[in-house]
């Protein structure tokens, strides 16, 4: 009788020390036969604001800089973005898009008016930079543009005539204007926003209020030609869930010619390390900085999933996408910059912030048909910083570049478990995944090891019985706040990956401590 208590309680301590091991594995498991949903090119999408200097000097020289430059614009910018596969990029704001009139930047450079950028610094717009050479940019970078009009101090009448002067190919006033401007033919641009953050700098709307002047301005942005507008209305602010109620609710009540006017509803979400109040630098920081700055971006999960809840109630259809045209790192300015020029640096935080939030986006292809970092070059999380002609390609940069593969492909369904990742008895899960398939078969996984101490051993179940040749990529560094800085060689790089092995449809991965992990998994 006792041997059998001591068995049992032996059996029993085993089976703990099983499970407890288990609960401690790594498993994906990816289920390349599901694959249906195709990732939209669009949620790799970017912002360039004027602010700072993302506009003057990140982007715009002058044709008589002695930076090179294609019509102004810089040269060494485009290559890289160009690189990097840039899909869309949306302009001029942000908060400066509801006080920008978009008919004092056309024509001769000299002539235009100047205003004052309010939001921003303070600072004279000279408008130097407008709708043709915003149009000429895209057409360098090979991407496509994203206007947002003028809800909140503009008139209904300059935002159809803007549209107008940029897609209309019929003889009008507004096309004349453009033809004297140098530009025949008409852009053709499919998105257009709605005003920006109409419940805040747009203009302290209520929503109600908002949904009808939505209807009266996206109503007379009208569809030239076979162009048919995408116009995006102003969504919520983080976890506004009233304005997403409010919004989608009286759109489910106009007739479907009227829906039409709200194709896509923006949500704004940006990752604070501690809140407004405590947003900490950017690169001085520990690890109890790095976790919250970690736990509060995997937030963007839940917005999401809250949000698309209250939107399907309304649209079963998913006749409205969702747009997340604002997202990334906002932390302080760095010390002796202007601290209305929102200017930070970017490490290696930025570079596992950036592979998070993409693969939440991947996830959710089903639903968000664009998302946009905020923003391009030299304000808050920049995929690039200029200093007078140099220019440093930040982390963030390397980690839209390798994930490039995912534009376009086909998600794969994935289930993940795996250890959390502890800091003064908080957790989270340690890892982040997504996967796709691109249409020459080959399978991509992005993995993000969230754990800057600890290497994790992930087992991949890849769901096919071929024989496969596997090559991968990786962004790390030695230290968590590692970062790219002018005249220096770089630290934070993608780098070729091989601390794998496959064997029986199963690969063995084991990421680096901190790392962001690109696979391409090819039958062979
Ligand atoms: O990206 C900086 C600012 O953040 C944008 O202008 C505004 O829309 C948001 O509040």
């Amino acid at each position: 009788m006792q041997n059998l208590a001591k068995f049992l309680a032996t059996a029993f301590i085993c089976l703990i020390l099983v499970n407890f091991s288990r609960a401690q594995e790594n498993i994906v498991t990816l289920q390349p036969a599901k694959a249906k949903t195709v990732i939209n090119k669009n949620i790799y999408g970017h912002f360039a604001e004027h602010l700072g200097h993302c506009i003057y000097e990140g982007i715009w020289v002058g044709e008589n800089s002695a930076i090179p430059n294609v019509r102004g614009i810089r040269t060494d910018v485009v290559t890289a973005l160009r690189e990097m596969a840039i899909p869309n990029l949306r302009w001029p704001g942000g908060c400066f898009a509801d006080e920008y009139h978009w008919k004092n930047g056309i024509g001769p450079s000299e002539k235009r008016p100047t205003m004052i950028n309010t939001n921003w610094g303070g600072v004279t717009e000279d408008n130097s930079f407008g709708t043709n050479e915003f149009l000429d940019l895209c057409e360098q970078l090979g991407c496509e543009p994203v206007i947002t009009g003028n809800v909140g101090s503009g008139t209904v009448e300059e935002m159809s005539q803007w549209v107008e002067y940029v897609n209309s190919d019929n003889i009008s006033p507004m096309t004349d204007l453009r033809k004297a401007n140098g530009r025949q033919t008409a852009w053709k641009v499919k998105f257009w926003g709605l005003g920006n953050e109409s419940w805040g700098c747009g203009g302290s709307m209520s929503p109600e209020f908002y949904f009808d002047q939505l209807m009266r301005y996206s109503n007379f942005a009208r569809d030239y030609g076979d162009n048919r507008l995408y116009r995006v209305a102003v969504g919520p602010n983080v976890d506004d869930y009233n304005w997403t109620e409010t919004m989608m609710r009286l759109w489910s009540k106009k007739s479907p010619w009227d829906q039409r006017l709200m194709n896509g509803l923006s949500l704004h979400y940006y990752t604070l390390c501690n809140g407004w109040g405590d947003k900490g630098s950017a690169t001085a920081f520990n690890e109890k900085d790095w976790f919250s700055t970690l736990r509060a971006t995997g937030r963007m999960d839940e917005l999401i999933n809250k949000h698309l809840a209250i939107m399907d109630k309304y649209d079963p259809e998913h006749k409205v996408g969702l747009v997340v045209d604002e997202w990334g790192n906002w932390f302080d300015v760095e010390p002796g910059t202007n601290p209305g020029f929102l200017f930070q640096q970017n490490t290696l935080r930025d570079a596992l912030v950036a592979g998070i939030n993409l693969n939440i986006f991947n996830n959710h292809a089903d639903r968000i048909v664009m998302a946009n970092i905020a923003q391009m070059v030299n304000v808050l999380q920049s995929m690039i910083l200029t200093r007078k002609e140099q220019m440093v390609l930040t982390p963030t940069y390397h980690v839209f570049k390798m994930y490039k593969v995912h534009q376009g492909g086909t998600l794969i369904p994935i289930t993940l478990s795996c250890r959390d990742y502890t800091v003064d008895g908080e957790s989270l899960p340690s890892i982040s995944v997504s996967a796709s398939k691109d249409t020459s078969g080959k399978m991509h996984v992005t993995l993000v090891n969230l754990d800057p101490n600890s290497e994790n051993s992930v087992t991949v179940n890849m769901g096919i019985n071929q024989n496969v040749a596997v090559s991968g990529e990786v962004i790390t560094s030695k230290n968590m706040n590692d970062y790219n800085d002018f005249g220096q060689v770089p630290k934070v790089v993608a780098a070729k990956f091989d601390k794998f092995k496959v064997s029986n449809g199963q690969l063995v991965v084991a990421l680096p401590s901190k790392s962001v992990v690109c696979l391409e998994i090819a039958a062979k």
